[in-house]
């Protein structure tokens, strides 16, 4: 087998070689569902992102009067511009950021121009000519909600075939937030979401006394889990797909939007909200532990497992094949559904 420098220098310094880049690292492909692809924050009314989630790089953009956000696929359909690439700045070097004229995205090349579901409305040097049906590019369907901007993945393309909840806390006067925090993980979603279900990693990996007591109701796309956490209080999970997660204690809750930036990297964002009346200090500390603090324990972990399609588990282990059934059904069938 050949190694790659990367595997190399990887080699010398940390002595793992990790995973042969011949194979695919995991069984599935990316999940079907909503992803966060940007912050509400991220962009103004008229202004463009540039992202790459789904193994695949987009433009996130909002029209220039309404602020709708909508996302498509990056490159344009006439001569493959970067839709979110503008000229260069000949002070700076600098690439500019792409164009939106009213509730078009604007190619930067030719001026194409792109409505929000990616089909190509006007080209404004040739007004008098037929658009091609083939002028358009992937467009997903986009929904604003938590502060975040969502859009569905399918990967046959289908419509979206669930919405997801508002997070109440919130909107609600007695809880603080949304507090954003984020970070960039080198495994697959679904490897994320199966810690759930470990419970035994609580001892080794985060220092619990005994293992977690659990329980999980499996509903359909959803999931609901209970633990007893050591002060007493109940910790709850309600899982709406693969990547969108609410998670509450008494004075804590948050949001989990983790999106795919491939089959094997994922982006994890939580967003927390605490009750006012515990006090900012007591809040803030009780998001650093999990978002600065217990998340940091798992990582290398995952990032340096491989993934075992048959594990050899033991009683007392989670879980963990009722999860990998339960999570089957976020992925495309061959009926294509
Ligand atoms: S490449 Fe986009 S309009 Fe020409
Ligand atoms: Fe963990």
């Amino acid at each position: 087998m050949v190694m790659s420098e990367a595997q190399r220098e990887r080699v010398k310094a940390t002595g793992i070689q990790g995973p042969s880049p011949a194979e695919p690292r995991f069984p599935f492909p990316v999940p079907s569902g909503w992803f966060a692809v940007a912050q509400s924050t991220d962009l103004v009314a008229g202004g463009t992102r540039n992202v790459h989630y789904f193994g695949r790089d987009l433009v996130v953009w909002r029209e220039q009067s309404t602020g709708t956000p909508h996302v498509v696929d990056a490159y344009c359909a006439h001569l493959g511009a970067h839709l979110g690439v503008g000229s260069g700045s000949p002070d700076s070097h600098a690439p500019g950021p792409g164009t939106v004229h009213d509730a078009c995205l604007q190619c930067p090349f030719h001026g194409w121009r792109y409505d929000g579901s990616g089909a190509v409305v006007e080209i404004p040097y040739a007004p008098s000519v037929r658009i091609p049906a083939k002028a358009r590019v992937r467009g997903y369907p986009t929904r604003e909600a938590n502060g975040l901007i969502l859009c569905w993945y399918h990967a046959l393309d289908q419509p979206p075939a669930w919405e997801l909840p508002d997070v109440d806390e919130f909107d609600d006067e007695a809880w603080e937030g949304p507090v954003y925090t984020e970070r960039y993980i080198d495994t697959a979603l679904q490897e994320l979401v199966e810690n759930d279900q470990d419970t035994v990693h609580f001892v080794f990996v985060h220092g619990s006394d005994a293992v977690p007591e659990q329980t999980t109701r499996w509903d359909g796309r959803l999931r609901h889990t209970t633990a007893l956490r050591p002060d007493g209080s109940t910790f709850t999970r309600e899982t709406h797909q693969l990547g969108f997660s609410l998670m509450r204690t008494p004075n804590l809750m948050f949001l989990g939007a983790s999106s795919p930036l491939d089959e094997a990297h994922t982006h994890q964002r939580w967003v927390f909200a605490y009750r006012k009346s515990i006090g900012a200090e007591a809040g803030r500390s009780m998001i650093d532990a999990f978002a600065c603090s217990g998340i940091y324990q798992d990582i290398p972990i995952w990032e340096h497992k491989s993934y075992r399609e048959h594990p050899l588990l033991v009683k007392g282990d989670g879980p963990i094949m009722e999860f990998r059934r339960w999570a089957a059904q976020f992925y495309p069938s061959a009926d294509g559904s």
